[in-house]
């Protein structure tokens, strides 16, 4: 029954292409009432870039004396009947094969060739098939009026970025640090940092100083190239200053560099004083650098060179802004000897000394200071030659402990001798069991005498 079955549904296959070759074959010559054109495939939908080229294929048989024309349905506009283009449109363009196969060309598609497209032949009714065309977009950001590309907040204040895109499809909008840095987003539930944003808008809420630089809104839908804009954020704030070391101590005849750390935005105004007031400028005496250390910090180094007692004093940095004014101040020293505790200890070499007024003073052998001292202004012209070396400390010894002394010769001196009565005790001790061990043995041999005489006369 099955295989019977089978033939025979074979058989029937066979006779409807036969029938459907006979029709297609004398179809032209049969009266058009039973004839009807018919479309082969469907309308392809195309998703094309802007600017690529793109076009529909239309394959019609038995079309006769009909005619195949192009719509745009959305517009109801007729675009072409047979390769006769109605619309002035230079881009549009509709080849016929010579035989069942129209094509409608479109060239550099633009975004208003989006829609629906229609193959149609005037039968009546009308036969006819639509393809979709998407044309994809890529992002373009829209300036908003009432935004800046350079914003500067002052420092702990709200700021909100805007920033948006057209495109299709639909951009997304996401916010960078142009520095690879966090996005440092204050909400009520807390401080989030973020390496990315997303959204139209960036609310930087009590922004930081931290936080200035360059922010980018990048758009991207997909469709290349992703464009961004910069936006250069500048927290404004009061100028601070930091100041590592208060207190520098050198040798006169030296180099030295004071350092000084500054925060401001806008840059400040920075001037380094003397304590007389004096600003002090780049010169053979001394050099000024500013080193920037990011968009709002940097290091000013003031360089005093061959240190002579009028350059020993207080130096203060100073930057000044709109919003304010930092200070600071640091006193450079003599590195000086001082011999407060140890003046009975001789000194064997011949010193000059400088005193205020630059003059020398000799120093007797016996160490003897004139003008030698605490006193502001007095130093040692060998300060920096080896006569002085700092925090040489010995522990052994409570003769020097005083670290404000500083004599690299101190193996020289006298060593502390061993104080004698700590040793007392233990000789005492040692002596007192030798004599106890002497009467010990005494009374052993008195005892071994007594034996041995007992033993003689029990012998006996
Ligand atoms: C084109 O898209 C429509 C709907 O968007 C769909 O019905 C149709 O089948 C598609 N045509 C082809 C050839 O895929
Ligand atoms: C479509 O856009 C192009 C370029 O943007 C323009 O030249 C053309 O006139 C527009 N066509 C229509 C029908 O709006
Ligand atoms: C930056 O953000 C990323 C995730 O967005 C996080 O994993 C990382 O720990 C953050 N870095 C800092 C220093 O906060
Ligand atoms: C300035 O001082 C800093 C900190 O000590 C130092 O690293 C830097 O090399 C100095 N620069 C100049 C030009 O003196
Ligand atoms: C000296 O004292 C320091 C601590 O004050 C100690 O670390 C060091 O080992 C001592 N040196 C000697 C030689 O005793």
């Amino acid at each position: 029954m099955a295989l019977l079955y089978g033939m025979a549904s074979r058989d029937i296959v066979l006779c409807f292409f036969l029938a459907a070759f006979l029709y297609s074959s004398f179809g032209q010559a049969m009266p058009k009432s039973e004839v009807q054109p018919e479309f082969l495939a469907l309308l392809e939908n195309h998703t094309v870039s802007q600017g690529r080229d793109v076009s529909f294929t239309c394959v019609v048989n038995h079309l006769q004396s009909y005619k195949v024309a192009w719509m745009k349905s959305d517009s109801k506009a007729i675009l072409a009947i047979h390769t006769h283009m109605v619309a002035p449109n230079p881009r549009l363009s509709v080849t016929h094969n010579g035989h069942n196969t129209w094509k409608l060309h479109v060239t550099n598609v633009q975004p208003n060739d989006s829609g629906t497209y229609m193959c149609q032949v005037n039968t009546d009714p009308m036969r006819s098939q639509t393809g979709h065309m998407k044309v994809l977009i890529p992002p373009d950001i829209t300036d908003l009026d009432d935004s800046a590309d350079l914003l500067t907040p002052k420092e702990n204040s709200d700021l909100r970025l805007r920033c948006r895109a057209t495109g299709t499809p639909e951009p997304v909008i996401t916010w960078r640090r142009e520095d690879g840095r966090n996005i440092t987003l204050r909400t009520e539930h807390g401080v989030q940092r973020v390496k990315s944003y997303e959204g139209e808008q960036l609310h930087l809420t009590g922004i930081l100083r931290q936080e200035m630089g360059s922010y980018l809104c990048i758009a991207s839908n997909g469709v290349p190239p992703t464009v961004s804009k910069r936006y250069y954020v500048n927290v404004r704030f009061k100028p601070l200053i930091k100041v590592s070391s208060q207190l520098v101590v050198a040798p006169a005849n030296s180099d030295v560099v004071l350092h000084c750390y500054v925060e401001s935005w806008p840059k400040a105004l920075n001037t380094w004083y003397r304590d007389d007031g004096v600003k002090l400028l780049s010169d053979e005496k001394h050099d000024l650098t500013e080193i920037p250390l990011n968009d709002y910090a940097y290091q000013l180094n003031l360089t005093v060179r061959r240190l002579t007692m009028d350059d020993f004093g207080s130096y203060t940095c100073s930057a000044e802004n709109l919003l304010g004014k930092a200070e600071g101040t640091i006193r450079l020293q003599v590195k000086e000897l001082h011999l407060t505790k140890t003046t009975s200890i001789p000194i064997r070499h011949n010193m000059e000394f400088l005193d205020k007024y630059g003059s020398r003073k000799q120093m007797d052998r016996k160490g003897k200071h004139h003008g030698f001292g605490r006193e502001a202004g007095s130093l040692s012209k060998n300060g920096n030659m080896g006569h002085t070396t700092p925090m040489l400390r010995r522990n052994s010894s409570n003769v020097l402990t005083d670290v404000t002394v500083k004599k690299s010769k101190v193996s020289s001196y006298p060593a502390p001798a061993p104080a004698p009565a700590q040793f007392t005790p233990t000789q005492l001790s040692v002596q007192n069991s030798v004599t106890s061990l002497r009467q010990h043995s005494r009374l052993n041999c008195v005892g071994l005498m007594f034996a041995f005489l007992v033993i003689v006369i029990c012998s006996s």
